[in-house]
């Protein structure tokens, strides 16, 4: 398993995920509550199954494999700058998920300006400053 090819899948997962998101914060514009609930259900399951089979790679099936190709791309600092947005924004995406289904309408409103900012900063570090490999 490469893990410039990792990064690549993952990359086209993150901005495939995006594409839900902004929809789902149109539909809300447009005062479809269900419809942006609806959509938002979608995007954190996928979120987390890229997230766990990620996990599932770096953990179980190839402990270690970042930790060369990091180096030798001189991408560590890049690495860990993505990991401050990206870790609290997969925290997030439960509250959110939780406090919309519960229609804790403040919380979730709050959390979701806090989440915008993290989900920003995960895309932004991740699809332009990490370093990817083509097969
Ligand atoms: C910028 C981000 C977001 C904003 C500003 C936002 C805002 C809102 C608002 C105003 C509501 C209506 C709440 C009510 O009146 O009860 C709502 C509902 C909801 N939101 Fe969000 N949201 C955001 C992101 C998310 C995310 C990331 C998720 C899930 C991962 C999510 C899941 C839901 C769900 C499940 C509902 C309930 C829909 C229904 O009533 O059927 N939202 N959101």
């Amino acid at each position: 398993m490469q893990p410039g090819l990792i990064i690549l899948v993952l990359k086209i997962a993150v901005v495939a995920v995006t594409v839900l998101w902004i929809a789902s914060l149109i539909a809300l514009a447009r005062g479809k509550v269900r419809l942006h609930g609806r959509i938002n259900i979608a995007f954190f399951a996928l979120t987390l199954a890229a997230l766990i089979g990620l996990e599932v790679i770096v953990r179980i099936i190839s402990p270690g494999i970042f930790d060369d190709y990091f180096k030798r791309h001189d991408a560590e600092t890049s690495m860990f700058i993505h990991l401050m947005f990206a870790v609290p924004a997969a925290v997030l995406l439960f509250v959110m998920l939780f406090t919309g289904l519960k229609h804790h309408r403040n919380y979730h409103i709050a959390a979701g300006i806090v989440f915008s900012v993290l989900w920003v900063g995960t895309f932004i570090t991740g699809v332009f400053f990490l370093p990817h490999e083509l097969p």
